[in-house]
């Protein structure tokens, strides 16, 4: 195991995203470059429409580049089959995202272990969903569905889920969006101690002035390109 602080887990160089619908091309991403590294906890900002999404998607595995060079956690995403691609997604990231949420019909401990289940834990991950849940506090939601959560709540088992293998890189979309501030910063903050107590980075997008303040390090998007790369000191 590489113990380097500055170990890079995400390396974009120059990468390019065009969605293509019938005979309309629409640039997303026009020629980002950047490295994420170990331990980072990384907010990417910008408007609406600025590429936040599509960025995630692409660090996620979950699409493919149109030009440029993508490497997440020493794969060439770019050069990756679908399958591979997958088997990346399962086996070493956790994610937020609005189109994973929780399965409605499971218990907040049920999806922890459906995940699990999905990476090949076996008969110990009850055990570990169970801990997981009780590691973060959540131990008294663990037997209710998604219906019997608020929206705070929901996303803080999103995020049990999303770490509940121990994943090197977490991806969160917009987080926040549908909380109070709050359950904004309950939500940050129990991110953040994964992120410090447990070494797992986190790459988050956000347009809440709150949320950013969490963040160690801020990329702004703008129009599918990174106008500023700003490391916090705190
Ligand atoms: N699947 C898609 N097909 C076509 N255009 C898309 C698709 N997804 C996003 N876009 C376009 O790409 C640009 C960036 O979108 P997105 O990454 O969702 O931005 P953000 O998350 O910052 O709001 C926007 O112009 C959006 O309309
Ligand atoms: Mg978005």
């Amino acid at each position: 195991m590489n113990d380097s602080m500055n170990e890079i887990l995400v390396s974009a160089q120059d990468v390019s995203k065009v969605y293509k619908t019938g005979n309309i091309e629409t640039p997303a991403l026009r020629g980002v470059t950047l490295d994420v590294r170990h331990r980072d906890f990384l907010s990417i900002v910008g408007p609406s429409g600025s590429g936040k999404t599509t960025l995630l998607n692409l660090i996620g595995a979950l699409d493919s580049v149109t030009r440029g060079r993508l490497t997440v956690l020493d794969q060439d995403i770019s050069a990756m089959s679908k399958r591979e691609r997958a088997d990346l997604r399962l086996r070493s990231l956790g994610f937020v995202f609005q189109a994973y949420n929780l399965l409605p019909v499971l218990t907040a401990v049920e999806n922890v272990e459906f995940v699990l289940e999905l990476q090949g834990v076996g008969d110990e991950r009850r055990k570990r969903a169970r801990q997981i849940l009780e590691q973060l506090h959540l131990s008294e939601l663990a037997d209710r569905r998604p219906t019997e959560l608020s929206g705070g709540q929901q996303q803080r088992v999103a995020v049990a889920r999303a770490v509940a293998s121990r994943p090197r890189l977490v991806l969160a979309d917009e987080p926040t969006a549908n909380l109070d501030g709050e359950n904004a910063e309950n939500l940050l903050r129990m991110m953040r101690d994964l992120n410090e107590r447990d070494g797992i980075t986190f790459i988050f997008s956000t347009h809440d002035p709150r949320v950013i303040s969490y963040a160690h390090r801020v990329v702004t998007l703008v129009d599918g390109q990174v106008v500023n790369d700003e490391r916090k000191n705190s």
